[in-house]
């Protein structure tokens, strides 16, 4: 039986894609192509180009593949337009889901590994995040995502299906053989936009508030190396199969935080680059310092992180940059 991964196209799904082949599991990729990239996906991995939306044809996607377990990766993911377009994020990321899940009863598939987002916690009261803490969401991104982690308890219930939602905090850096990476149009994260500017793509990176109450007054994050969040994802489906979670929910983050200043500051040793920055306003829903504790992925799932620090994050990013300055389009470095 096949391993379906919804948004297989996308950076963290392509990655993930990767890892189940490598362990010789069977792929099928289901990606509207939206934001993802068809040159992400293998040409052996079947790929069904099927908009979730469309529940007709989401659910006879389920019914006629059957696939053993679900990866879904398919969402919309940018915090502010989310506040502007709540409709995208409450259709895109739940109501897709919702089809997503009554494809999966209709078929009979089982096991669900959900990404989720350290956005569910909100502003929380202490550092690090453990899972135990209030889901406050503050943004409408945060809120579906957390709407779907509760109706996976009531489709377990249910239907049986059993889920594993991972909650990530920043997804950094590419794969180390520098044949998948980071390609969003249009780019918001800091570390492609910080790399950006040392290929001369971008004349400067704009730090988005220097006044906040952290010790060098920029915000702190927890970033995370791809493959280490692939990684965790197959430990889930692991896990799921021997039966040893289900309706469960793991942080996965690295338990340390990087300021806006550090990772610029080291993206300079990486790429030999001045990369000049900018001080400007803080960016509207932002909290200041987002650091997680996977003291409880570590210990259930036995996930180890293998490219912890934040130097294999941007040499990894850094190979995939310079070798594709215009991400998966046909302009590479590579292929001319
Ligand atoms: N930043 C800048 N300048 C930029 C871009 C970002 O200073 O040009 C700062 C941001 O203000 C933030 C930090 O760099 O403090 C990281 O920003 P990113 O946009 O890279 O990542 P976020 O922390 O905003 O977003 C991540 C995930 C989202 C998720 C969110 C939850 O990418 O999918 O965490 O808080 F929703």
């Amino acid at each position: 039986m096949s391993i379906l991964v919804v948004g297989g196209a996308g950076y963290i799904g392509s990655h993930t894609v990767r890892a189940l082949l490598d362990r010789g599991e069977d792929v099928l990729v289901l990606d509207d192509l939206s934001e993802g990239h068809r040159a992400a996906v293998p040409a052996s991995v079947p790929l069904l180009e099927i908009d979730l939306l469309d529940r007709a044809a989401t659910l006879a996607a389920l019914s006629e593949h059957k696939p053993e377990a679900v990866f879904h990766f398919a969402a919309s993911c940018y915090v502010g337009e989310s506040v502007t377009d709540p409709g995208k994020y409450f259709r895109n990321n739940f109501v897709a889901t919702l089809n997503l899940l009554d494809g999966m009863v209709q078929g009979g598939s089982k096991r669900f590994i959900f990404s989720s987002t350290c956005a569910t916690y909100g502003e929380p009261p202490s550092l690090p995040i453990t899972e135990d803490m209030p889901k406050e969401p503050v943004n409408p991104y945060g809120r579906t995502k957390l709407f779907c982690e509760q109706a996976f308890a009531d489709y377990e219930v249910a239907h049986g299906i059993q889920s594993v939602s991972l909650r990530y905090f920043n997804a950094a850096g590419a794969h180390p053989s520098g044949e998948l990476g980071e390609d969003h149009e249009p780019e918001t994260h800091l570390i492609p936009l910080v790399l950006q500017v040392a290929l001369g793509q971008r004349e400067d990176i704009k730090i988005f508030g220097s006044d906040y109450d952290t010790p060098d007054g920029t915000c702190i994050r927890d970033y995370i190396h791809i493959v280490d969040l692939a990684e965790a994802h197959i430990l889930g489906l692991e896990g799921l199969r021997g039966g040893r979670i289900s309706r469960a929910a793991f942080n996965l983050g690295n338990e340390e935080g990087h300021s806006v200043r550090q990772v610029i500051d080291m993206a300079r040793k990486v790429t030999g680059h001045a990369i000049p920055a900018v001080e400007t306003e803080r960016r509207a829903g932002d909290p200041p310092r987002l650091v997680g504790s996977s003291a409880l992925a570590r210990e259930v799932l036995g996930w180890k992180p293998r490219y912890g620090d934040l130097l294999s994050i941007l040499e990894t990013a850094w190979k995939w940059h310079r070798e594709h300055p215009r991400g998966y389009g046909e302009n590479t470095a590579k292929n001319g």
